[in-house]
């Protein structure tokens, strides 16, 4: 480990959970044993964002984010986590045993190391007589200048070259499954996930690799392959591109769809171009974003699909208080296409001539509408006002809101009336869903987080019970007949294992001693976990049984399905059932 035991220890004492989320969130109200406040991380109207002093721990009932102290520094300042702990370290006036963490040691940072071999033997693959058909593919789309800037790559069409070149370097099969660069075959062997593709590495602002996306050459599908979420890696808080983006000093943020439109984009000199990663921008990128510019100009695709994806981010970035433009692309696909035939010059232009958010959404929404009738006026007026009811600023709804009457021939006033109603109503639907969240019933049995999801979820639920009960009382369960591979979850697994390893040394559990260990997303299904109370101290024993009941009862039940498909399995084979029709 990284840090010690004890240096973990005085972080968490000298950091206490309420003080610091404190100086982020008013945490205004009392519930039980929790403080509340409105959720920093989704946008919420009452609160739901809970921090438990006694066990310095947070949990947001609305979005499922949560987890010890360091894990609120990492989320709410995007750091690392030796720089999170840094940040702590430093607020509470404490010592960096700096020479303690080596950044040779520890899951993390070998899993780094490991991505950083990976996209050197990817990069070595392109620019050699092996990777000709990846230079083709690179000459082809006119990016030939950007291969060393990117530091791109090329996967051979083989299933062993890089798992091969890496066990070499010392790692192991596991360690590359876990990084997402090999995948488990069915005779057991690993083999690698990414072939013969053209590879981007995903480099955070730290300039770590943290992941691939890697393209086919040519057509086929998947157009891309993107490296899973990992113990480094998350792709829906990671922008591909941003570790060069932040250097730009054009003074805004060019964010595109496509991997190959940001780095033409750089090529053409627009060296301020990100995109997300494989997904729809998430809040946590547009956060992101907002740490390193105030303006965002949105250059996605020309197709339907494309602007639709513009009108979604602009709802996403706009409560960030971000100057918002968006490129509209005349006469080509994307701004790859378009730069490629029309020029960077071109480029520049539209940039130039992009409207404010504001008016792009009120233009686009007036050419769906035929305002020479009667009928098309209302049906504008309808969506207008409900676009500029939800513009955050008063003084801003008045001056569009005038604007848009106009356009459609009706007064002011009448307009600005009408978007106060409308907000009105939409204040009364958030509180309503919000209330509806909050109360229903435990169908959020599941995960937030999707990564994480769980296939058999009666048994889940006792193995949540088993690690919630664990947890709070470590005192009264010496030695537990179970171990984490009797678990149906392997994350329910491995947080089990660990919270035991700690009670069989007779601590506490604590999620900043877990912190290391687990993702960010592992860590919040753990505070989400143990922030329960719903069996009392009185029951505890008595729960603990009926869980491990009913693990062992699901166990068995799915040991027998599996026989059952086994002897199915069998009866096709010797009796000819099945595809060979013999
Ligand atoms: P595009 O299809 O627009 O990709 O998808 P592109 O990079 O512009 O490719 P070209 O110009 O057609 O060659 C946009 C982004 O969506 C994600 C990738 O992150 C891609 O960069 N994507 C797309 C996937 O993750 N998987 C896919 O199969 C396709
Ligand atoms: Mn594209």
């Amino acid at each position: 480990m990284p840090f010690s035991e004890q240096f973990k220890e005085e972080l968490s004492r000298r950091n206490d959970i309420v003080d610091v989320v404190g100086s982020y969130v008013a945490l205004t109200k009392r519930s039980g044993a929790n403080l509340f406040g409105l959720c920093p991380f989704h946008g919420e109207k009452t609160p739901s964002f809970a921090v438990n002093p006694e066990r310095q721990i947070f949990h947001c009932f609305g979005c499922g984010k949560g987890g010890d102290v360091v894990s609120f520094i990492m989320e709410i300042e995007n750091l690392s986590y030796p720089d999170a702990v840094r940040f702590l370290a430093k607020r509470a006036g404490m010592e960096m045993p700096q020479d303690d963490y080596d950044p040779s040691q520890g899951k993390r940072a070998r899993m780094l190391a490991l991505n950083r071999e990976a996209a050197r033997f990817f990069h070595r693959q392109l620019v050699s007589p092996a990777g000709a058909a990846g230079q083709d593919y690179v000459m082809r789309r006119r990016i030939v200048n950007m291969v060393k800037p990117f530091g791109l790559g090329f996967a051979p069409d083989s299933w062993q070259a890089l798992t091969d070149a890496m066990t070499a370097l010392g790692y192991s099969r596991q360690e590359l499954v876990e990084a997402g660069l090999a995948r488990v075959g069915k005779n057991g062997g690993a083999y690698d996930y990414f072939r013969n593709r053209l590879m981007f590495p995903v480099i955070d602002v730290r300039g770590d690799v943290i992941g691939f996306s890697g393209r086919i050459l040519g057509d086929g599908e998947p157009k891309y392959l993107n490296s899973p979420d990992t113990l480094v890696y998350s792709k829906s808080r990671s922008l591909f591109a941003l570790n060069l983006a932040k250097k730009s000093k054009s003074g805004y943020i060019l964010l595109a769809e496509g991997n190959i439109d940001v780095v033409s984009l750089h090529q053409a000199g627009f060296d301020s171009a990100v995109a997300s990663l494989g997904t729809s921008l998430t809040a946590d990128q547009a956060r992101l974003l907002a740490r390193y510019t105030s303006q965002v100009v949105i250059a996605y695709d020309a197709d339907a699909a494309g602007q639709k994806a513009a009108q979604r981010a602009i709802g996403i970035l706009q409560p960030l208080d971000l100057k918002i433009r968006v490129v509209k692309i005349p006469s080509a696909k994307d701004p790859d296409e378009f730069i490629q035939e029309k020029g960077p010059g071109a480029f520049k232009d539209l940039i130039e001539r992009s409207g404010n958010q504001i008016e792009y959404r009120l233009a686009e929404t007036a050419a769906g509408f035929d305002l020479a009738t009667d009928e098309g006026r209302l049906g504008y007026l309808r969506a207008a006002v409900r676009l500029i009811a939800a513009l955050p600023g008063s003084v801003e709804r008045e001056i569009y809101g005038v604007r848009a009457a106009e356009k459609a021939g009706v007064s002011g006033e009448a307009f600005l009336a009408e978007v106060a109603r409308v907000r009105k109503q939409n204040a009364a639907a958030a509180k309503k869903r919000e209330t509806r969240e909050a109360t229903a019933p435990l169908q959020a049995a599941q995960p937030k987080s999707r990564n994480l999801r769980f296939t058999n979820v009666r048994s889940a639920v006792a193995e949540e019970g088993v690690i919630n009960l664990l947890c709070r009382f470590p005192e009264m369960f010496g030695d537990l007949p179970l171990t984490g591979a009797d678990f149906t979850s392997p994350v329910l697994g491995r947080l089990y294992d660990a919270a035991a390893e700690r009670v069989r040394q007779g601590r506490g559990v604590s999620l900043t001693a877990l912190g290391e260990q687990f993702t960010q997303e592992e860590l919040a299904l753990l505070a989400g976990i143990y922030q329960r109370e719903d069996v009392p101290a009185s029951a505890a024993s008595q729960a603990m049984n009926d869980y491990i009941n009913k693990i062992r009862a699901e166990k068995d039940r799915s040991a027998r399905a599996d026989d059952m498909r086994a002897y199915a399995e069998k009866l096709k084979r010797t009796k000819g059932y099945g595809k060979d029709g013999s």
